[in-house]
């Protein structure tokens, strides 16, 4: 929320948060929920540039939140509303006018991220910045596929049709079909169909990603966190901020309690050799291309999976080879290696 909140100031316009499915604002561990997260950055950042909508269906989980609001003193910029969120998103789509738009999607299960909700703000004019960030839950996707069904002879079941369809809403399409009938692991099938999901969402916000979250690296994914953005910066920025929370979080669940390992962090067991590969392959393809550029495709080829800054060293140490698969610097403004200069492949 800071980097985008900051960045997004700079439009100039009125700033609409909105949580489409809120909850209390605390949870019962105390932790900060997702209206707290984006009000306290706002108050920050923003103060005199926002207004917020907070959507609960549940009264109880409502109260709590609008307690929290009239505590903290941010109740005139931001709202709890009590209600069904589809039906609020809707008829707030056809209110905007060039407000700069960000939208969560957090329900629990799949009943509230149809693709039909997404719509009217993926269909904005982009003009106006507008960005939605999704959580959708992957163990359900396989329940309500029921790729067994057919040859359990239930396939004609009221309640396998209407599941089903609601994997078509909610996708926006029935590509998930081919992808939950097939083979494939559970696994492969929730990447799958993240990445079909995705490219459909493109066709609208053209800069999409998405992190898994689970415990850790052995267990199932829980959800899918995905955003959508018409602007590149948007996923410069969650590449980074996604692979160190996800890195991070494995890190500390498959090592954290092992005393040999007590010093280490995320980053202590990566090694570059991927990276270079990719560095040099989509290099080949873009002779020439900036070296900020180059980035911007690789994310696009690989998000998540490397820091920017992890990006930066590789460049730098294969520019600096003399021998060998290797970087020319072919352009440099200051005869420093930074974002404009020209890169080129070599192996002569
Ligand atoms: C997963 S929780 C949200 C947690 C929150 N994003 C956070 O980080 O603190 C989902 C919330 O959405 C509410 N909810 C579910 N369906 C809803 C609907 N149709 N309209 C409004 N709220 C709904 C649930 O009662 C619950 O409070």
């Amino acid at each position: 929320m800071p980097a985008y909140l900051r960045k997004v100031a700079l439009l100039g316009k009125p700033i609409l948060l909105v949580d489409g499915y809120a909850g209390p604002g605390v949870f019962d561990d105390g932790e900060p929920g997702s209206p707290l997260i984006m009000c306290s950055a706002a108050e920050k950042y923003v103060k005199s540039q926002y207004s917020a909508l907070f959507v609960n269906h549940n009264p109880s989980h409502h109260n709590k939140l609008q307690e929290i609001l009239v505590k903290q003193g941010w109740n005139s910029r931001a709202k709890a509303i009590l209600g069904d969120s589809s039906q609020l998103l809707n008829i707030l789509s056809t209110q905007l006018r060039d407000q700069t738009v960000f939208v969560y999607l957090d329900p629990f299960g799949l009943k509230g991220c149809e693709f039909n909700t997404l719509k009217p703000f993926l269909t904005r004019s982009n003009q106006f910045s507008t960005e939605i960030v999704i959580n959708m839950s992957m163990p359900i996707t396989h329940r309500l596929a029921a790729p067994k069904a057919k040859a359990e002879g239930r396939e004609n079941d009221p309640r396998i049709t209407s599941n089903r369809n609601r994997m078509t809403k909610v996708f926006g399409g029935d590509y998930w079909q081919e992808i939950y009938f097939s083979d494939m692991l559970a696994g492969e099938k929730e990447f799958a169909v993240m990445e079909e999901y995705r490219n459909l969402i493109s066709q609208y916000l053209p800069y999409t990603g998405s992190c898994p979250v689970r415990e850790s690296t052995s267990s199932r994914i829980k959800y899918f966190i995905t955003f959508a953005s018409r602007h590149i910066d948007a996923m410069l920025l969650l590449n980074d901020e996604m692979c160190k929370a996800y890195f991070g979080q494995m890190h500390e669940a498959d090592f954290g309690d092992l005393p040999l390992f007590a010093n280490t962090n995320w980053q202590s067991f990566r090694t570059s050799k991927q990276l270079d590969s990719i560095v040099i392959a989509i290099l080949k393809k873009n002779p020439g291309i900036k070296r900020k550029a180059l980035w911007e495709l690789i994310i696009q080829e690989h998000f998540m999976k490397f820091t920017a800054s992890e990006y930066k060293e590789s460049v730098k140490n294969l520019a600096g080879r003399t021998t060998g698969e290797r970087i020319i610097v072919t352009y440099t403004e200051t005869n420093r290696l930074n974002d404009n200069c020209g890169l080129l492949f070599t192996d002569t």
